[in-house]
Formats: structure tokens, sequence, C-alpha cells
């Protein structure tokens, strides 16, 4: 039987950029970026952004920021786990935990881009809707023309989320 694991989410720090970009070469998966770009995403949105340790090591993480055209939407760029954790809704914390933190708590939509035959991201958000009682909405897409001849991204839409359980401050 597998350990259960100790899951703690904070919102990322500048220092963990670094370990991000580590994460994310060694997932096979997400799209590499620079160890710059984290640790500016780190800095500059991270109290958008989760991560997720279980005793101090590293199992996931999420990256976002609220829309600069519309703030009430909430973008979710990136979310991986590690292979290792995969299936133990890790996942599934990892969204609570991120549309939960204060800086995204009053968004009223998450909006995120599925690479077309990524069939676990595909299930991960249709179960956080589902979880939710919200729609999941196809809207639109970034043709695999503008990626480099990578597969399509489907961005979808899933509203509405929780309200805050209490009322924010002015
Ligand atoms: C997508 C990913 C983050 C899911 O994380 P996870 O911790 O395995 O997900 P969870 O265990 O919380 O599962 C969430 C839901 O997705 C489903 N799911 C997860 N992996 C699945 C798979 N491989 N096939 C089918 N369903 C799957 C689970 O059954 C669960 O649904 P349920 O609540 O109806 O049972 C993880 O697979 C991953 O890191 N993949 C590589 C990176 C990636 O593709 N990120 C998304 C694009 S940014």
């Amino acid at each position: 039987m597998e350990n259960p694991l100790t899951l703690r989410t904070r919102p990322l720090r500048p220092d963990d950029g670094p370990a991000l970009a580590a994460f994310v070469r060694g997932c096979g998966v997400l799209d590499p970026n620079s160890t710059y770009a984290y640790v500016l995403l780190a800095d500059r949105f991270g109290d958008h952004g989760v991560v997720a340790e279980d005793e101090g090591r590293l199992l996931g993480f999420v990256t976002g920021f609220r829309d600069p055209r519309d703030p009430r939407t909430l973008f979710l760029w990136q979310i991986g786990v590690a292979a290792e954790a995969r299936g133990r809704g890790v996942g599934g914390a990892l969204l609570d935990a991120f549309v939960a933190l204060e800086a995204n708590r009053s968004a009223e939509a998450l909006e995120t881009t599925i690479a077309e035959g990524n069939a676990p991201s595909e299930a991960l958000f249709r179960a956080f809707a589902r979880r939710l009682g919200a729609t999941f909405t196809p809207v639109g897409a970034y043709a695999s023309a503008l990626l480099d001849g990578k597969p399509e991204e489907r961005l979808v839409r899933i509203a509405p989320l929780p309200r805050p359980a209490k009322p924010l401050e002015a």
C-alpha cells in the first residue's frame, strides 16, 4: 500500500523559481520555460499560484494570474503533479487551493487550455467542474499553427467558482 501523503499547500515564493523550472523539465508533458520565467512568475504572480509539498518535497504546483482584460477571470497557466504522486487527488487538491487563495477567491470563472489528447488534464478539469456543480465550456483554442505544430490548446471556461465563505473586505 502507498504511504499516505501529508499534503501542504502554499502560495509561490520567488525562490521556488529554480525548483519549478526543474520540476517542469522533469515532467515530460508540460512545456518547459526558462528558470527566469518561473522566478518572474513566482515573484510577480506568486500570490496567484500554489505549490503542494509532502514533508518539504515538491509534489505539484499551479501557476496562474487574474486576466488583466477581465480580472473576474482566473487564468490557470500550468499545473503539474510529480509522476509518482499522480492519481491520488493531488491535482484536485491543487485546484481547490488555487481558487481558494486570498488573491484568487473573488474570481468568478477559471479559464485554462487543455492540449488536444491530454486525457489526464481533461479528466482533472472536468472532475473539478463536476465537483463544483459548475459548467465546463469550450470557448476557443490556440491553433497548432501558432504553437510550432504542437497539438492545439483548447481554451475552456469553468464557472461559477465557489463564492468566498465570508464577505470580502472592500
Ligand atoms: C493532469 C495532472 C495534473 C492530474 O493530477 P493528478 O494528481 O493525477 O489528478 P487527481 O488524482 O487529483 O485526479 C483528478 C481527476 O482526474 C482523473 N484522472 C487523473 N489522471 C487521469 C488519467 N490518467 N486518466 C483518466 N482520468 C484521470 C481522476 O480520476 C480524477 O477524477 P475523479 O475525481 O472523477 O475520479 C497530472 O496527470 C499531471 O501532472 N500531468 C502532467 C502535466 C499536465 O499534463 N498538466 C496539465 C496541463 S497544464
